[in-house]
């Protein structure tokens, strides 16, 4: 689209001039000869940048104009003045100018000004996309007593440098409190380095961690900073501790207290600064019973313990919870439903074994499966089976409509998520057997399972 600039000028030369090098150039300028009139036109179109001189008349003065502007509009504002000084080009830039050109205006400097004016304000709108999308990833949804307990343990303990272990059943949020730690962490600037520790192949952990050099082992064609490397200054985040074999734990504890290594094949010490999250939903005081956990490694990573509720202890967020689930749906253009008190009652007498997850797929398959826009409750009874949460399609006489509707790429994914479940279910969720009666690798299907978001 042609970006529209509005050009502020009390000398009518100069709007004639400008507007006709901005037009021959491909943008559409739009002329005010004073800053009340170019506020009355920012009112009524859309301006993707400002031309605004300094001095105009005996009306309101470019900078008073600049300010003004500025507090309502994030958009680039380039000044140009007859009168150009070294300490007015400050003054505008302090209040938000973008760039200063002066008069006489040269024809290249003016184009080159508009061009970075408008890259630069594409990049901020980008930049506050992707902040905005990260802050929506992150949130904690909830205002039950037990998530109010949870998000002020969080805030306690994220401005120190002490290590929590997070736990709590699958799909209860762990990974969401990691990342709101790191939020409300004095290392922000820093990046938080996760590692699954459950679907990273024992042969390969280590070099996944500790990095490696060139030719350490067969398929190591360069050397690669390990997660820990990566992490220094900021948080290293050990997702699904108890998976890790003994053998590993030994390592990372020594590595973990000592906060110095060596890359797999490598000879230099390498030293970090990291602090550690890690997160589990296993019980590791049992796992440590059955010799499956280094006790040591337990009490050094068990620093702050914080658990986090299942949903079956905070029923009543699941409004809340549904609300945001849909929205994000909304996002992905699936659609926008609501689901009626009745069918919103009968899902808070469910016991969502799969948890916030569950919750998170049932309202996925709702927006996809129902065809009205209110679900009710006679849709939820259809779809959720009560204790497994795990429905199958054809519990609808509707099923198979939405695959005429849905992209290739749902049905599939879809299809995947429905046979895996079942298979799950049929091996009680034991990762190994299903892999061997579905013929996929374990660790394939850990990813896939991962990825689908189902809870094994
Ligand atoms: N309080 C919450 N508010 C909003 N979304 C949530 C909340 N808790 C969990 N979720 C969502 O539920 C899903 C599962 O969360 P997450 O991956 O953090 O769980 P987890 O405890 O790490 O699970 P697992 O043990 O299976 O790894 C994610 O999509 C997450 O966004
Ligand atoms: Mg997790």
């Amino acid at each position: 689209m042609t970006k529209q600039i509005l050009i502020i000028d009390d000398e009518a030369s100069i709007r004639e001039t400008l507007s006709g090098i901005l037009e021959d150039e491909g943008f559409s300028p739009l002329c005010a000869e004073s800053a009340e009139v170019g506020l009355t036109i920012l009112e009524e179109e859309t301006v993707d940048l400002i031309l605004l001189d300094i001095w105009l008349g005996d009306n309101m003065d470019g900078l008073t104009a600049l300010e003004k502007i500025k507090e309502i509009y994030s958009l680039p504002v380039i000044m140009i003045s007859g009168h150009g000084t070294i300490e007015t080009a400050v003054q505008a830039t302090r209040k938000g100018a973008f760039d200063f050109v002066e008069k006489p205006l040269s024809y290249d400097k003016i184009i080159l000004a508009i061009t970075n004016g408008l890259r630069f304000a594409q990049l901020e709108k980008e930049n506050k996309i992707l902040r905005d999308r990260t802050s929506k990833v992150t949130k904690i949804i909830g205002e039950s007593e037990v998530i109010k307990d949870l998000k002020a343990q969080i805030e306690r303990v994220a401005p120190t440098d002490a290590w929590v272990l997070i736990r709590g059943d699958h799909g209860t949020g762990k990974e969401l409190v990691a990342q709101a730690i790191h939020r409300h962490s004095l290392v922000t600037d820093h990046p938080m380095i996760a590692v699954n520790c459950a679907a990273i192949p024992e042969e390969l952990i280590e070099s996944e961690l500790f990095g490696h050099e060139k030719g350490s082992f067969t398929g190591a064609h360069s050397s690669k900073r390990g997660k820990f490397d990566q992490a220094d200054g900021g948080i290293l985040f050990l997702d699904e501790i108890g998976d890790m074999s003994l053998k590993t734990q030994a390592k990372i504890l020594r590595i973990l207290q000592e906060q110095k290594f060596e890359r797999v094949g490598g000879h230099k010490t390498i030293s970090v600064n990291v602090r550690v999250l890690a997160a589990t939903n296993k019980n590791l005081e049992e796992e440590i019973e059955k010799g499956n956990f280094r006790a040591d490694l337990f009490w050094r990573l068990n620093v702050v313990p914080i658990t986090v509720p299942r949903l079956c202890e905070r029923l009543d967020d699941i409004e809340l919870l549904v609300r945001d689930l849909m929205k994000r749906l909304v996002s992905r253009g699936l659609g926008n439903k609501k689901f009626s008190n009745n069918a919103l009652r009968l899902m808070k007498r469910h016991s969502w074994p799969g948890n916030v997850r569950e919750l998170r797929n049932f309202v996925e398959r709702m927006a996809i499966m129902c065809p009205s826009d209110i679900i009710s409750e006679e849709d939820v009874t259809l779809f959720l089976s009560p204790g497994t949460g795990a429905p199958t399609p054809s519990q609808h006489p509707e099923a198979m409509r939405p695959y005429e509707a849905a992209s290739f790429k749902d049905a599939k994914k879809y299809f995947e998520k429905e046979y895996l479940t079942q298979k799950l279910n049929e091996n009680n969720g034991n990762i190994s057997q299903t892999a061997e009666q579905v013929g996929m690798e374990r660790s394939h299907l850990h990813k896939k399972l991962k990825s689908l978001e189902i809870s094994s």
